[in-house]
């Protein structure tokens, strides 16, 4: 069978109602479209629903973690955290501050950032570890926030993809010392690009806040409001970063769906689990005990010894069955940058080497149909049979 005569099932759509389009119309029409009280409101909602004290909207999660970097204090020749399995996001904001990002291994079950690797790169010029949560299953943040406090040093969580994870019944968002999350358009609540800080130290808040709009003092969007001035006073040499009321309007209306969306994410996965389950050419997801997935990326890892194609011929083959994937991640070590820049080989990072040539991300979110569902299902074991060893 091939994808002629046949809908393409894209790797991700979002889900975008008429509530959010009421939204944004009402907020073209109200005459404010840059940051304001949508903003405002945006970021109460998002702290009332993980149960945080504070929460900064931004206009994309790497802005937020530069300005969490910014608001802990790193500084030129520091040494920073990070995994080699994420987006280049995570360690190109540690660049931002003539700081060195230490790539750190993954385990391979999770992909998440391996803790015996983190505490083996640990240096005196280590400051942070920004741990991220692959896919949406939270990393083991006991053993991490323990590290960190043996170690003094601060954790910037990347949340790009958990929302909303849970580890040991507790929110991601209120677990590090600040969590960023991404609202990019595939993520699983979107504004088309934008991102939220959130932590429970006012300091580090009111910091982020003032440099996510230039340096400006607190509250600046007010000097043109009823409420406000024409004088503001410039402390800092700050950043653009500011969420718009055009977003935020979107924000809003996705965060009041985003358990919903959960659930609809939830039954794919299950779904996918257990028709897997029968094909041991495919090892399916780890789920950690006592921890939500937030089920952003439903990762698939093929036995490439069971299989006579490799990753990339089992992609396209999907493909010719009307079925987009993805690859999550190819490693940092892997890139040209990261390999020049600091000189690292395929073999200082084992697992991650070794997971890269197996992971596929299959389609998950909650615009699927049941029948769609079932497509990806049948096309997955079809290459498979046809192609097992
Ligand atoms: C793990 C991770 N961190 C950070 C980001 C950056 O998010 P944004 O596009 O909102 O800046 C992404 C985006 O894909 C990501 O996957």
């Amino acid at each position: 069978m091939n994808n002629r005569g046949r809908d393409f099932i894209p790797f991700h759509a979002p889900d975008i109602g008429e509530e959010e389009i009421r939204s944004v119309v009402e907020t073209l029409q109200s005459g404010w479209l840059t940051t304001g009280l949508k903003v405002k409101r945006f970021e109460e909602e998002f702290s009332k629903y993980l149960g945080c004290s504070h929460a900064v909207a931004v206009n994309s999660c790497t802005a937020a973690l530069h300005l969490a970097l910014d608001a802990v204090g790193i500084q030129v020749g520091d040494e920073v955290i990070v995994p080699t399995m994420t987006f280049t996001a995570t360690a190109e904001v540690v660049l931002y501050f003539k700081a060195k990002p230490i790539l750190v291994d993954c385990e391979p079950d999770t992909l998440n950032i391996d803790p015996l690797d983190l505490e083996r790169k640990i240096t005196a010029k280590t400051k942070a570890i920004i741990p991220v949560h692959m896919a949406g299953q939270s990393c083991n943040m006991d053993r991490i926030m323990e590290i960190a406090r043996r170690h003094k040093l601060k954790v910037i969580e990347d949340a790009a993809h958990a929302l909303p994870s849970r580890f040991n019944g507790q929110m991601v968002g209120t677990i590090g010392d600040i969590t960023c999350f991404s609202f990019y358009v595939t993520k699983t609540i979107t504004t088309g690009e934008g991102g939220m800080a959130t932590t429970d130290n006012p300091e580090w808040a009111d910091r982020m806040r003032v440099m996510s709009l230039h340096g400006i003092s607190k509250d600046a969007w007010k000097r043109y409001s009823n409420e406000g001035s024409w004088y503001y006073e410039v402390h800092f040499p700050g950043y653009k970063y500011n969420l718009t009321d055009i977003a935020a309007a979107i924000g809003i209306e996705q965060l009041k769906k985003c358990d919903r969306f959960w659930t609809a994410r939830a039954r794919i996965a299950a779904a996918y689990n257990e028709a897997f389950a029968a094909l041991p050419e495919i090892r399916t997801p780890a789920c950690i005990p006592n921890s939500q997935h937030a089920w952003h990326l439903y990762v698939i890892q093929l036995e490439t010894e069971r299989l006579r194609i490799d990753r990339a011929e089992f992609i396209t083959a999907l493909k010719d069955q009307g079925i987009g994937t993805s690859v999550h991640f190819i490693p940092l070590h892997l890139h040209p940058y990261y390999r020049e820049a600091f000189g690292y080989k395929p073999e200082d990072f084992p697992t991650a080497t070794r997971v890269f040539e197996r992971i596929i991300s299959l389609p998950i979110y909650p615009a699927m149909s049941e029948k769609s569902v079932q497509r990806v299902i049948a096309a997955v074991t079809d290459v498979v049979d046809k192609n097992r060893r």
